[in-house]
């Protein structure tokens, strides 16, 4: 595992789309896992930059995002495929046929993440997939549990991330109840992934996901299993982690 730690917000979204512009740059056809979430917002800043500077190119790089509410449309302003197209895929050359976001309108929510999964596997599968964490340790919406989830799939929220999200909604009432999301598995098949954090409130989950036991508990903790990770930290997100 690589861990960088930084000193705040900024520096993590620099050194973070540096890590995904090199990418993009060694394997143009690269296909990117992304997150939504306030974590990769400025990451994804970093990245309009270099686009618009013409320092990288989007046009043949093949996208799949973790998670969506189920129930929101496209157009409301608190789906997934709103806030990535307004945050990222509007401003860069990437093509709207190469972008995939779960359907959480679907009729039929098992097909539609069964369907999820064969096309991320026709598209020889994720190379590079990057992570923000929920405060109780989910990745995507892979909430704590008794077990690890597989693949796509249909979760409850719980109690925490409802409470959490809300602040992008006008009362929590208003919270989707559940949501679509990539598996554990689906996430640990990927063949590099980088994970993000910042503030204090992230502190207790990166200590775990890094330093404590692997527990379906706190969902992350799994990711010390994987091959090929990165985990950009900032000040506040890495303060508990014991130093060797
Ligand atoms: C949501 C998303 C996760 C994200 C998490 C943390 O629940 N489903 O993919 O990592 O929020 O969000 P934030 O970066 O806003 O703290």
């Amino acid at each position: 595992m690589e861990l960088l730690l930084v000193k705040n917000y900024e520096e993590l979204s620099l050194k973070a789309a540096e890590k995904v512009a090199d990418a993009v740059k060694s394997n143009p056809r690269i296909v990117l896992g992304l997150p939504t979430g306030s974590t990769p917002l400025g990451m994804y800043k970093e990245l309009i930059a270099m686009n618009k500077e013409g320092k990288i190119s989007f046009k043949h790089v093949v996208t799949f995002n973790l998670d969506e509410y189920e129930g929101l449309s496209k157009e409301d302003p608190n789906s997934y495929y709103r806030f990535m197209n307004d945050n990222f895929f509007r401003h860069i050359d990437i093509e709207k046929d190469n972008t995939n976001i779960l359907d959480g309108m679907s009729e039929d929510i098992e097909r539609e993440c069964r369907e999820y999964e064969e096309k991320i596997a026709k598209c020889g599968g994720i190379d590079f997939m990057i992570l923000g964490i929920g405060n109780n340790g989910h990745i995507g919406f892979n909430e704590p549990a008794e077990f690890f989830p597989s693949f796509t799939h249909r979760v409850k929220l719980t109690d925490s991330t409802i409470e959490a999200n809300s602040r992008f909604f006008d009362s929590i009432e208003n919270v989707p109840k559940y949501a679509l999301t990539m598996g554990i598995k689906s996430i640990m098949h990927c063949k590099k992934i980088m994970l993000l954090a910042s503030g204090k409130a992230k502190a207790e989950a990166i200590k775990g996901t890094l330093q404590g036991p692997i527990t379906p508990k706190l969902p992350a903790s799994v990711l010390q299993l994987h091959r090929n990770l990165t985990v950009i930290v900032d000040e506040e997100a890495g303060a508990l982690l014991k130093t060797v």
